[in-house]
């Protein structure tokens, strides 16, 4: 009976492990340590005057804070409406709504935050789901983040869906595809950025298809804000110099299509500077060979590089 003590000492230990994780809560629920947009909330049983008034009870009231405002109950990821990669808050079409399934709600008819999220898998302590399912998403874990797009998308239709190919056989332009990133087309021949109306927040615009380069962009650093005046002049001479055009976004801040040109060659007449980088490789208005996109606005940085190969 030597293993005695040892079972003994188990058995308590895992009374005490249960009743603190009862029902998936930790104790101390309420905490009021302060935190901060690095602190992880998800799936730790702490935290819910975070997001709720008070500790609500399944099946009860929520008493979510905000009135259950996402962009402010979120705000340490920093969406502002309309801001997200993936719309939300629209009433899906006839098509759609008879795809969505069962298992992912709308809110009062319109998609929300919580049709992907299953935010109340993560109220809860739940290590396994917090490994498999980080982002507490509905159904998950999945193969592939694109098999979650198919339980509501037509994967025939999405994959044939490329905005970035906008003209005919013949090289004329499909107005379907404009009208994708544009308000209403362009005349390709005069528009220019100043005049062209583009839908929403210029990077979202890309994340809704390019999710991945939001996190992992191939260069690693911060490029999206606003150029020093040094940069700025930089910028304003390789324009003229290669013939090219840098579009910044309304704020003045670098943006996805300052380096890269999303419409295909022939679409804007070839001699104009805003032609440049269509359908090239990585689509960049300048080449990526000897660092010539880098140049364009590190001039100083990047040439002495080069000449010291
Ligand atoms: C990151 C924000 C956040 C945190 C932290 C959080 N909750 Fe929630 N909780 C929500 C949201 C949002 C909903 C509503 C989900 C929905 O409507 O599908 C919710 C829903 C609930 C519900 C209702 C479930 C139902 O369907 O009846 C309960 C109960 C709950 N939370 C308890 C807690 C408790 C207890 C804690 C702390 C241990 C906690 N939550 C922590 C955001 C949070
Ligand atoms: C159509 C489905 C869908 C809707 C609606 C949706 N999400 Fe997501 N969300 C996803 C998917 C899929 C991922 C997973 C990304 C990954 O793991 O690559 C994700 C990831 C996230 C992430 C983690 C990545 C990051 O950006 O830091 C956050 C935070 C997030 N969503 C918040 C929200 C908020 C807030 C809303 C409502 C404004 C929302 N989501 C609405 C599908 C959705
Ligand atoms: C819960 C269902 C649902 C899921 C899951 C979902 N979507 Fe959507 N998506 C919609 C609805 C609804 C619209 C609005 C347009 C409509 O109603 O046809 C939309 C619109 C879009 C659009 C705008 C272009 C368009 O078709 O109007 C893109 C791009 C998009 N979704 C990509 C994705 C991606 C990528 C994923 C996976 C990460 C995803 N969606 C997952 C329901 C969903
Ligand atoms: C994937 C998104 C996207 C699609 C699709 C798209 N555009 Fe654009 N377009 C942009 C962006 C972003 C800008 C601003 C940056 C720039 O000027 O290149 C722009 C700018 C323009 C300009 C001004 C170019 C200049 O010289 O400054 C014209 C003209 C134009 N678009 C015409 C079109 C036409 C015609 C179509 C349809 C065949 C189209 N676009 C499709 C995103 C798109
Ligand atoms: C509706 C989905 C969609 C949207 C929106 C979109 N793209 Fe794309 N993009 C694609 C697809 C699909 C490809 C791959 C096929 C191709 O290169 O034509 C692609 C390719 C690219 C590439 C080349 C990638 C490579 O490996 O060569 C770049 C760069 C790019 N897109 C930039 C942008 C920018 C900048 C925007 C925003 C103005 C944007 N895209 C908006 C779907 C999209
Ligand atoms: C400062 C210039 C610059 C900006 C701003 C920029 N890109 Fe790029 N991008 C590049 C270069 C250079 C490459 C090629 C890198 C390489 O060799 O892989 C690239 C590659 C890509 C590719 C090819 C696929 C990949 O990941 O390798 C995609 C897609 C893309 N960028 C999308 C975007 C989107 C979306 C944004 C806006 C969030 C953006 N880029 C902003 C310069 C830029
Ligand atoms: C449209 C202009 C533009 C282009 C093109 C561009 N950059 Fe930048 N880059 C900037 C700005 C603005 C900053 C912010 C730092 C500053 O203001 O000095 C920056 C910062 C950087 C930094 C961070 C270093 C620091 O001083 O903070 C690196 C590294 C960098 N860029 C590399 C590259 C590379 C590599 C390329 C080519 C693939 C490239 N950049 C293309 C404008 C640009």
């Amino acid at each position: 009976m030597k293993k005695f003590p040892l079972i003994v000492f188990f058995a308590v230990f895992a009374g005490i492990m249960l009743s603190a994780h009862q029902g998936g809560w930790a104790a101390g629920g309420n905490v009021t340590t302060t935190v901060t947009k690095d602190t992880d909330i998800h799936y730790t049983g702490k935290y819910c005057t975070e997001c709720h008034e008070k500790r609500p009870v399944k099946g009860g009231k929520k008493f979510l804070k905000y009135n259950g405002d996402f962009s402010k109950l979120c705000w340490c990821h920093g969406y502002t409406p309309g801001a997200y990669i993936h719309p939300v808050g629209v009433v899906p079409s006839k098509e759609k709504k008879k795809k969505i399934p069962k298992d992912f709600p709308l809110v009062n008819g319109r998609l929300s935050c919580i049709t992907c999220h299953d935010i109340y898998l993560q109220c809860r302590v739940n290590p396994q789901a917090k490994s498999l399912n980080k982002r507490f998403l509905r159904g998950a874990p999945y193969l592939s983040r694109t098999t979650l797009c198919f339980r509501c998308h037509d994967e025939k239709k999405y994959k044939m869906l490329d905005p970035h190919n906008q003209l005919t056989r013949k090289g004329e332009i499909i107005i379907q595809k404009c009208l994708y990133c544009h308000v209403e087309k362009p005349d390709e021949k005069r528009a220019t950025f100043k005049e062209v109306k583009l839908i929403g927040n210029l990077e979202v615009l890309c994340y809704r298809c390019h999710f991945k380069q939001s996190r992992l962009h191939p260069i690693n650093a911060n490029h999206l804000r606003k150029p020093t005046a040094k940069i700025l002049a930089m910028m304003k001479e390789s324009e003229k110099k290669y013939g090219i055009i840098l579009p910044l976004d309304y704020e003045g801040k670098i943006t996805c299509p300052t380096c890269h040109n999303p419409h295909e060659r022939g679409v804007i007449p070839t001699n104009k500077p805003g032609a440049k980088g269509a359908s090239e490789k990585y689509r960049l208005r300048l080449s990526k060979e000897n660092l010539q996109i880098c140049i364009a606005c590190h001039k100083d940085k990047f040439q002495q590089q080069q000449q010291q190969r």
